[in-house]
Formats: C-alpha cells, structure tokens, sequence
C-alpha cells in the first residue's frame, strides 16, 4: 500500500435512507483500520423524520454527524441548492481534501458538484449504475456525479463497463462489491443474537408463517393515481394468496390518502420500519415487491424472491445472477410474478462477485493508493 505522506481529511456525506446503511460499514472500518484519513459525517438532513433517519443511525452504529445541515423536503431544485449552499460553507470553513458521496439521492448529486468546484476531490460509492432511464431523478443524480468524481467505486460489473463508455480514466474505476451487503452481513449476524421479542413485527410473523413484503415509494409508480390505483388492484390480488405487509413510506403514504385510495386487510400497513426491524421481516418472507433499488440487492445476497415493480433496473446483476424479476406497474405483470413465485418455480440464484462483506475495505485501500501516488 502506498502511504500518504500527511493525514487527509475526509468528509463522508449521507441525506436520505438508503445512504445511512452504504456509510455505516465505510466507518466501521475506518475506525477499526489504520488508515491515513481523519473524517468528518455530513449530514444533509433530507430525510428527518426519526423513523427515515435517527433510528439508522443507532441502529447502524454511525456516529452522531460532525454537521447537519439540516435542510429538509422541497422541490428537487429547492433541495439541492440548500444542500449545495450549507455543504459549501462547511466545506469553506472545514477544507476537506476529499469528498466521499454515496448512492444518487439528491444530496449525492449536490455535494459532489460543491466538491469538484471548489477543486476537492470526489470519491463516488456505487458509481456508474445506469437504468438507461433518465426520467427517473436518480439516473440524472447518477450521470452528473460520475461526470465529475475522480474515484469510482463500483457494485458490479455492469457499472464498469458504464464508465468506460463514457470515457472515464481505467485507473479511477475500482470494482469494489457492494458496502450495502457489507452492512446486510453485519447486522444479519447482529439480529442472530436479538430475541424475536425485540420486534414489533413479530406478532405478524407468527400469526402468518407465510407472508409477503411490499415497499413503494417511486415517484412514477405513487405520483399518479391510476398507476398508484392499479399496483394496489394488484397487490389486493396477490394477498388472497399470500398475506402482505407493507411498511408505508411518506411520499406514498401522503399519495394514498390524497387520492382517496384504501389498503384492504389483506395487507397489513406499517409506519416506515427501523433497519434491523425491517430485515427480520423480510429475511423469512415468501417474497418482497418492491420499487427500491437497495433492496433488489439485500434480497438477492440473502436468496429471497424479489419481484420488482419498475420497467427497468440499474442493478441488472440482480436479474442475471440473483432472484429479481422486473414486472413494471401493470397489474396483469404483477399477479402473475408473485403466481410464478408461489407456484415454487425459483431460479438458480448466485452471490455477486465480490458481494462478501469486505467492500469498505477495498474502497479505503484503493483510496489510500490512489490518493498515496498522487492520483
Ligand atoms: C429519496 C431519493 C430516492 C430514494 C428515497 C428513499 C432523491 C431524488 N430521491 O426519495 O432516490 O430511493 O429517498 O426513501 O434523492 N418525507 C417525510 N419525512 C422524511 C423525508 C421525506 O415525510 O424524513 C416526505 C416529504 O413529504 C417529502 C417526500 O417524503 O416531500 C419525499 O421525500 P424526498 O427526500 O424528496 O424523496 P424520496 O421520495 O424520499
């Protein structure tokens, strides 16, 4: 390893809560290593609510951020600019010398763009995923920040192949695996230790030995209320046959009750679940349905069936190696998905390369190199 003459500063940004549990494992390790970064965590706050955000973090282990900034919801031009405007201060006052962004939320994209123009450096966690789709807010998030990072870390080799394409330098790109199942392997070993006691969801749990697992949140399957009206005739359809439960997140929750629209009993609905509450519901399940991009990963690395409700994914590697099939919003899909599922017919599902735990310290590795050779 090439060692870095003086101790770097890093600051390691997350907003939303599919980025808590990619930066838990990256500060695991770097409390654990000896490596040459003093690092601060950044919080931008675009998620607040405890349920989207404080609980991640106890759970998670992740230390209390150094900053939050505190910024909240608003349109996608409102959020960024007040992520961009706070992150910048900060930035000004604190000087880091490498800016470390996971995943494509928005704060992803808002930081690395304060980062490269005030000349720091931009290391991008789980860069160059494309979905080929760029009405999705994501793929805009994903394209601009991999056009201007310096290091890019990458889940599978799809992504690879993505920034090669569009002509980024061979000696940047590291294939890493995945700090998302760093984290998944970590706390399922955790969990292991956990009474069932310790879980509000238990009691669905054992009054439904057999039961599925909705999350939905996508702007294109909850924004509109037909589309929203048909995924809920069909998910209405597959609780006949399998009792589902599903965790409401806010966008969808507020969506549902706009439109008028109500859940059968058939499928029991939760508040957004902690972390760990959520994985040992759906570790047992049957099957999950779902718009998430994380958790068409977390299904694949623990072998549950995953049937995905969008018409593309940026994940492919969860297709061609793991249990995930992409239906879309149509009802008609969507049915006969879960049928195939109950009907037992599986398919032979692997683990990605390098999907084994030990990303975070391919990435801090490689950073330290990279960085020691002054690359
Ligand atoms: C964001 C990310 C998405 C990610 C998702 C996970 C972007 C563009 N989107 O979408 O990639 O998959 O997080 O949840 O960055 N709200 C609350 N409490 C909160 C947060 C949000 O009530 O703590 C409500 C607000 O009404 C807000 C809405 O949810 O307007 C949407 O939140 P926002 O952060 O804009 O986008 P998400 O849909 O959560």
């Amino acid at each position: 390893m090439n060692t870095i003459a003086q101790t770097r500063k890093m600051f390691i940004v997350a907003g939303a809560r599919p980025n808590f549990m990619k930066i838990a494992p990256i500060v695991r390790e770097l409390q654990r290593g000896s490596y040459p970064f003093e690092y601060r965590i950044v919080h931008t706050g675009q998620h607040y609510d405890k349920e989207m955000s404080d609980v991640f973090f106890e759970e998670l282990e992740i230390p209390a951020p150094d900053y939050h900034l505190d910024v909240g919801s608003g349109s996608h031009a409102e959020q960024t600019a007040k992520v961009m405007v706070r992150f910048e201060e900060i930035c000004l006052r604190d000087r880091p010398d490498l800016v470390m962004v996971v995943g494509d939320v928005n704060s992803t994209l808002a930081c690395s763009i304060v980062a490269k123009k005030l000349g720091v450096k931009v290391a991008h966690v789980e860069a160059g995923l494309r979905s080929g789709d760029i009405t999705m807010p994501e793929e805009v998030n994903r394209i601009v920040t991999d056009s201007i990072s310096d290091y890019f870390f990458v889940t599978e080799k799809s992504g690879v192949s993505h920034l090669l394409a569009e002509g980024k330098p061979k000696d940047g790109i590291f294939f890493v695996g995945h700090v998302m199942i760093d984290n998944l392997f970590h706390q399922v070993e955790k969990l292991k230790r956990l009474p069932q006691s310790a879980f509000e969801t238990t009691l669905f749990k054992q009054k439904h030995p057999s039961y599925g697992v909705v999350t939905l949140h996508r702007p294109s399957n909850v924004d509109r209320p037909e589309t929203l009206a048909g995924i809920v005739g069909a998910l209405t359809e597959v609780s006949k046959a399998l009792p589902l439960i599903f965790p409401v997140h806010p966008r969808t929750q507020g969506n549902l009750e706009k439109f008028g629209l109500t859940i059968p009993d058939s499928i029991v609905t939760t508040k957004p679940l902690s972390y760990m509450e959520f994985l040992n519901l759906f570790k047992d399940a049957r099957m999950v349905l779902t718009d998430s991009g994380g958790i068409q990963e977390e299904t694949t690395a623990l072998g549950i069936p995953c049937i995905t409700l969008r018409e593309n994914t940026e994940r492919p590697i969860t297709v061609e190696e793991g249990t995930n099939v992409i239906v879309g919003a149509d009802p008609a899909r969507i049915v006969a998905a879960a049928r195939k599922v109950l009907s037992g017919a599986g398919a032979d599902c692997r683990k990605p390369e390098f999907w084994d735990g030990n990303a975070a310290g391919r990435i801090l590795k490689a950073l330290t190199d990279a960085m020691g050779a002054g690359r």
